[in-house]
């Protein structure tokens, strides 16, 4: 298993919405932990992982019914802290000899707020105003805790909101200090970590000596391809595997032609001149635009870009001798969805351009460098890795790229309008010093000519759309406020720049129910 160097904290995933938090809580505190499912965790599991704690995650079941999911009862013996979350809560009390009831008014979802009863070493800092907000979510309720516990908070409808067993090192807490709604809950989590006397030793100059070795045991003397996109994940996975293999490493950068203004440039400059890598740049804009021409269908056009990109990257890999393993900056969001036991692939929206399949079809084994970290994690990796903090943070910029940005048919004039108007917006962004504070900005030019007048003549343009959107993972986004002035100047300066349009509108819907994209 990898990462032994490091102290391992464990989580039991029981199908709570909100698991990846709790890592996310951890993360922050310069703790490595791992979400598995609770069928994974046996016996024999944890004495491979040997985790220096664990958690036990909340669950949409219930300890009631029969059958329902338990963590190994031999983590009782193993003389570890233990903190049970809602569910984990409830297990965790009837495994070691409580009760837990259903129904009868028992249930609290929302807000809710705890008060103390005695001082435990796991509240430090808690209840300083007497009371803490929490985030409640739960049908039932630990009706009797199990011997050696006890009570240390209560709710309204939770009478042992906070437990434990203090000489067993065993928590229990029925709401979920892991979300936002519970302000002070990552106090929690230090004060855990604090008490299962874990030092922090997950930092990112840690973690990339030890990828960089992985990596080299994984390859040996082979050489690795990589589909290098320009993206913060394919920049920082192909930065890392240089580190670790140098020259045994080839990137491939598809140009498609649905890139923005110098996008192209900026990327083989960076990644050629400044860092030294091997790219080819597989110039194929011809390919795509012409197989796109004609096509106004949003499904159609990412249809055939994911072809042509899979035919394009085959083509150029293959020229590539001797090449036996594909790079693939797969984050670990991406890692627990395909391994969670609560739920399939949510329904498709879109069909989400990526390499996958690509693997099996060329005979390569994988390398996922970054297959442990979570988006922000890997903005470090890449400081750390000497990428420019100004790369880094660049906006999120799909596979189809600008082919989603342009609504009905895709044709050259169309993209060079829309190049043109997205590389004044941005600029007009990064002058009022708004570009970190947005997820994403971008222009849609729509497939809509207006009649306008410019000095004394009629003009017959097309329209563009404004789009800026904040977010903290791309799956919910809100539209950005900007202000009357800030819009009106950026308007004014499209129509005076760039020729071809003659109207800017803002979108202002959120997601949901829009998505961030036109398309
Ligand atoms: P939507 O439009 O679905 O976008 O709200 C959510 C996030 O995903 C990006 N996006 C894509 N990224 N390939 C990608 O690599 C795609 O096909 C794709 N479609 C959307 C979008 O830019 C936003 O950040």
């Amino acid at each position: 298993m990898e990462n032994q160097t490091h102290e391992r904290l464990l989580i039991i995933d029981f199908g709570s919405q909100v698991t990846q938090l709790i890592a996310r809580r951890l993360r922050e505190l310069s703790v490595y932990c791992e979400i598995h499912p609770y069928q994974s965790v046996d016996d024999a599991f944890l004495a491979d992982f040997a985790p220096k704690a664990v958690i036990l995650s909340g669950g949409p079941d219930s300890v009631t019914r029969e059958g329902s999911p338990r963590a190994p009862q031999s983590l009782f013996d193993l003389g570890m802290p233990v903190l049970g979350i809602c569910y984990g809560q409830q297990t965790m009390m009837t495994q070691l000899g409580g009760k837990v009831v259903s129904g009868e008014g028992t249930a609290e979802f929302g807000r809710a707020y705890v008060t103390p009863e005695g001082s435990l070493d796991l509240l430090e800092g808690w209840f300083e105003d007497d009371k803490e907000q929490v985030w409640m979510s739960h049908g039932d309720h630990v009706s009797e805790i199990a011997p050696g516990f006890e009570v240390f908070g209560t709710s309204p409808n939770a009478p042992f909101a906070i437990t434990a067993d203090v000489s067993r090192q065993f928590y229990a807490v029925q709401f979920h200090p892991e979300v936002h709604h519970t302000p002070n809950g990552s106090k929690l989590y230090e004060n855990f970590i604090k008490l299962a006397g874990f030092t922090g030793d997950w930092t990112m100059g840690a973690y990339r000596e030890q990828a960089i070795e992985a990596i080299r045991q994984q390859v040996g003397d082979k050489k690795v391809i990589c589909a290098l996109s320009g993206g913060v994940d394919s920049s920082v996975a192909a930065a890392l595997l240089h580190e670790a293999i140098g020259s045994q490493l080839t990137c491939v950068f598809v140009d498609h032609g649905l890139l923005r203004l110098n996008e192209a440039e900026e990327v083989l400059s960076m990644f050629r001149d400044h860092m030294n890598l091997q790219v080819i740049h597989a110039e194929e804009q011809e390919l795509f635009l012409g197989e796109l021409e004609g096509q106004s269908d949003p499904e159609t056009k990412r249809k055939i870009i994911g072809k042509l990109f899979i035919d394009v990257f085959q083509k150029y890999a293959n020229e590539i001798e001797g090449a036996e393993f594909l790079a693939q900056g797969t984050l670990y969001p991406d890692v627990i969805e395909s391994v969670s036991f609560s739920g399939g692939p949510s329904v498709t929206i879109k069909s989400h351009h990526n390499v996958g399949g690509l693997p099996e079809k060329m005979g390569l084994k994988l390398v996922e460098p970054l297959r442990e970290l979570f988006k922000d994690e890997v903005r470090a990796l890449g400081v750390e890795l000497g990428l420019p903090a100004s790369f880094i943070g660049r906006h999120p910029f799909p596979g189809p790229g600008l082919a989603i940005r342009c609504p009905g048919e895709i044709t050259r004039e169309k993209l060079e309008i829309l190049r043109k108007a997205d590389a004044v917006y941005i600029d007009q962004i990064r002058k009022h010093g708004l570009y970190d504070e947005i997820w994403q900005a971008f222009v849609a030019i729509l497939p809509v000519r207006t009649v306008g007048v410019m000095g004394d003549g009629r003009t017959y343009d097309y329209a563009c759309a404004l789009r800026a959107v904040t977010s903290v993972d791309g799956m919910t986004a809100d539209y950005y406020p900007f202000s009357h002035e800030f819009l009106g100047e950026t308007a004014t300066r499209i129509i005076n720049e760039v020729q071809g349009i003659n109207r800017v509108t803002y979108d202002i819907t959120s997601k949901p129910p829009g998505t961030i994209e036109w398309e």
